[in-house]
């Protein structure tokens, strides 16, 4: 079985919708670690030396947060400044991240239509989380697309909220067993485009 670490990142948490079913359908998974960023550095004190055990502890590290300014809410830009550090996560010396699995779980405000190039965001999520992309490859770290739910704002009905959460408990377990097809997915926009068709029956 694989490790996951899920880096949560919500900073208005009794607020949310979607974050907070996806991460209430994985984080009593075997083998699943959920890591409150906002819980637990409330003042942003970000323990370096434990945030980098974490990592070294798991297989695969996740990024799950809702999608702020066309990025991540503050704290995750903080982390990777203070955890990715030299000679740790890159530089000849920095292995510690080499070969695990990188991805984001993202909620949108907008639509999926408007992530398209003659949209009205203009740009794709894909485009917009390409930093991710290049830190990830920095880190030699294996990237895939992100699982992404989007048209928030339009207010999700109830079915569609429980059927991304299902969706995303499916990929998390896929992932952990080993039966999740990596190279189908980098082929897909988003993780989450088409599960049935990456996730390996038994
Ligand atoms: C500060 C802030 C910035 C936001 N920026 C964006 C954005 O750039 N694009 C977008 O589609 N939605 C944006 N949103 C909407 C959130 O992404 C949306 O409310 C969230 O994904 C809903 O998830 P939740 O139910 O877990 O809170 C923003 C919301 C806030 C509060």
């Amino acid at each position: 079985m694989k490790k996951i670490l899920i880096n949560f990142a919500h900073p208005a948490k009794s607020h949310s919708n979607i974050n907070k079913a996806l991460r209430k359908v994985v984080e009593e998974l075997d083998n699943v670690t959920v890591n409150d960023l906002y819980a637990n550095y409330p003042d942003f004190m970000i323990d370096i030396k434990r945030e980098q055990a974490l990592c070294e502890a798991h297989d695969i590290i996740i990024f799950q947060h809702p999608l702020y300014w066309y990025s991540t809410p503050a704290i995750m830009k903080e982390w990777l400044d203070l955890v990715l550090e030299h000679g740790w996560a890159y530089g000849s010396e920095g292995k510690a991240l080499q070969d695990k699995l990188f991805f984001q779980a993202i909620s949108t405000g907008g639509d999926a239509s408007t992530y398209q190039k003659d949209g009205y965001n203009e740009f794709t999520l894909a485009e917009l989380t390409s930093p991710y992309q290049a830190t990830a490859k920095l880190c030699n770290m294996t990237w895939l697309p992100p699982f992404v739910v989007s048209g928030v704002h339009s207010g999700l009905p109830k079915e569609k909220v429980q059927s991304h959460a299902e969706a995303f408990r499916r990929t998390i377990i896929a992932l952990r067993d080993a039966l999740f097809d990596i190279e189908l997915a980098k082929q897909q926009e988003y993780l989450n485009s088409d599960v049935n068709r990456v996730i390996r029956s038994v």
